[in-house]
């Protein structure tokens, strides 16, 4: 019999929107399908903005994604494990998201065991993946914290500003509560530092400030993520950073963070 694989399940949470969650969840799904591992990557936001950035252009009008999933687990039904999930090619999986899910919180309400849902489905899906990566929607509500009860390990990207990094106190609260109450085996993956403008002060002094106040206790990745317009070029093009400009900057910093994590991780 061939060995059963368990993934590793990643949430990348940060409840400030625009820190680079979405480009940070794909480069590091592609990065990791390039040095082959088998990578299941989950959309959690309503936005849908990592399934438009994986090529799907009309998220909204897709048969089932996630919110189907979790509407069928909720309802005690069965569904064919691999259902709604789009192979990419970049050879990762993808279970697509969209604005139903924002219905879900509210379905969620009256639900038994409503904070593992999400949990539920990836436990269906460890045996078949490396890596199980999800990407959260941009606040601390049930579907973060479905993420947060699925997952090994939290990945925070933040920008090197003072309040982003401010904003973390709420969201590491919100982890060790989780940590308590729900998921004890959560570990903190590490921050990631994104959108870094190294040439000027106030990035590097808050990048500074960041190591000094979390470092001790929390990896903080020595790889910096520099802020580049090719990001904002690469999530309508619906492709990884690699396949739109494989020698930039901002590509090389990803295959570099995509390597640490790996490293970290042994
Ligand atoms: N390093 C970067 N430099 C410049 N722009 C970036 C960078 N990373 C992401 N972006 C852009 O910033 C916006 C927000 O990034 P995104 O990854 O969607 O963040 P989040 O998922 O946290 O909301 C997007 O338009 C994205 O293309
Ligand atoms: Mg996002």
């Amino acid at each position: 019999m061939m060995k059963q694989k368990t993934a590793t399940t990643i949430a990348i949470a940060n409840q400030k929107g625009g820190v680079g969650k979405t480009t940070t969840a794909l480069s590091l799904a592609a990065g990791l399908a390039e040095r082959n591992y088998s990578v299941l990557l989950i959309d959690a936001d309503p936005q849908g903005s990592l399934t438009l950035s994986c090529g799907i252009t009309e998220p909204d009008e897709i048969e089932f994604s996630l919110a189907n999933v979790m509407t069928e687990i909720v309802k005690d039904n069965d569904f064919e494990i691999t259902k709604g999930i789009v192979p990419t090619d970049e050879d990762f999986d993808l279970m697509p998201g969209n604005v139903l899910l924002s219905g879900i919180e509210v379905e969620l309400v009256n639900t038994m065991q409503r904070e593992r849902i999400l949990d539920y489905y990836v436990e269906m899906q460890r045996s078949r993946y490396d890596y199980i990566i999800i990407d959260c929607t941009p606040s601390l509500g049930m579907l973060t914290i479905n993420a947060l009860a699925a997952a090994d390990g939290v990945l925070i990207p933040t920008q090197a500003n003072y309040l982003s990094v401010k904003g973390l106190e709420l969201l590491m609260g919100t982890i060790s509560k989780i940590k308590r109450r729900i998921n004890r085996k959560l570990e903190i993956e590490g921050i990631l530092l994104t959108m870094v403008d190294s040439r000027t002060k106030l990035a590097r002094s808050v990048s500074e400030i960041v190591r000094s106040s979390y470092g001790e206790h929390i990896r903080i990745y020595t790889t910096e993520i520099p802020v580049s317009i090719k990001a904002a070029e690469t999530a309508m093009q619906g492709k990884s950073i690699y396949r739109h400009s494989k020698s930039s900057k901002i590509a090389k910093a990803y295959q570099a963070f995509t390597d640490e994590f790996i490293e970290s991780e042994v």
